[in-house]
């Protein structure tokens, strides 16, 4: 018998990972969103939002919960309709993949109820949609591994193929949300269309290390390859103190650091929780110091599970 009432829950990310804008992601431990589905008589969708202090659209219409999950139940059709809650706990605009695990964890809920639930990978079609209308483009890097867990590789958007690239999670991640509001439409408005031959070769050359070195659990790879030449630069000017924050993780002991997605969080790699926690307070500090910003810190290994039902209530 299917469940009649499920609970999702679907983790933030870390996107780009430096040199890999829109192609490569990666899925931590926490925070992330939470979505409560329940079948119900009349079909169709009914929605609410459990928000706290964060400010999400509550409509249908708007949400990019609701609607991936409006677009799951126009295409399956089930016999039952969908109540669904969004319980927000991930600030907005943040660059941790706020959309992105709100639209994984409405997915995941979802598919719990259906006669005939689908494998993760072919949910991430209705997911991306989540992304198209949060920011004007259904880019995966975040929702991908939201949805599926570890690292994500996006090899191509035309048609979409998405690689999970099998890695040794030896490294910790040290992810620091500074208490400003970056949206990522405005942040990719301001990219070049187009990037100089040099830049390009420099750049595809520190994703494949990057890759390779996170196959290998090699922090030294990974750190030299954590090297954006091309967003990182247009976007730091958005974060305000971005360079000595840098200069901060890497003086205490970061392999790599950059930007994470669109900003205005930042992220750093480190071989221990020790180490993590040390850069971790030496970037909320220079945070402070430089632009009297509060933040918060976030330290994990790449969550390998990615959305998953944690709670499923069968009457
Ligand atoms: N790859 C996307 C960007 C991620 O950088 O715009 C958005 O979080």
């Amino acid at each position: 018998m299917r469940p009649k009432r499920v609970k999702a829950f679907a983790p933030a990310t870390i996107s780009n990972l430096g040199p890999g804008f829109d192609v490569l992601g990666l899925a931590i431990d926490r925070p992330g969103d939470f979505v409560i589905a329940s079948r119900t008589r009349e079909t169709g969708l009914t929605f609410s939002v459990r928000a706290g202090s964060v400010e999400v659209p509550t409509s249908v219409e708007e949400n990019v919960a609701a609607h991936v999950a409006s677009l799951m139940l126009d295409e399956f059709k089930p016999s039952f309709g969908v109540n669904m809650v969004l319980e927000k706990r991930m600030p907005v605009g943040s660059g941790l993949g706020s959309s992105a695990a709100s639209s994984a964890a409405a997915v995941v809920a979802v598919n719990a109820l259906l006669p005939r639930p689908l494998k993760k990978t072919e949910l991430l079609r209705f997911a991306v949609e989540g992304e198209r209308k949060a920011s004007g483009s259904p880019h995966a890097d975040n929702v991908a591994p939201s949805l599926l867990g570890g690292l994500c590789l996006i090899r191509s958007y035309d048609p979409l193929d998405v690689v999970s690239v099998p890695i040794r999670n030896t490294l910790v991640w040290v992810v620091v949300h500074p208490h400003i509001v970056v949206r990522t439409e405005d942040a990719r408005r301001m990219l070049p269309d187009q990037v100089p031959l040099r830049s390009a070769v420099r750049q595809w050359g520190n994703v494949s290390g990057l890759t390779v070195g996170l196959m290998k659990g090699n922090a030294r790879l990974v750190g030299m390859s954590i090297e954006d030449v091309i967003v990182e630069p247009v976007r730091a000017t958005l974060i305000s103190g971005f360079h000595e924050v840098k200069r901060a993780a890497l003086d205490a002991g970061a392999y790599g650091c950059s930007i994470s997605g669109s900003g205005p969080s930042i992220f750093a790699v480190a071989h221990s929780m020790r180490s993590a926690k040390k850069i971790g307070t030496a970037i909320m500090e220079e945070f402070t110091r430089t632009s009297g910003i509060t933040s918060d810190v976030y330290i994990s290994r790449v969550n390998l599970e990615g959305a998953h039902i944690l709670k499923k209530i069968r009457r």
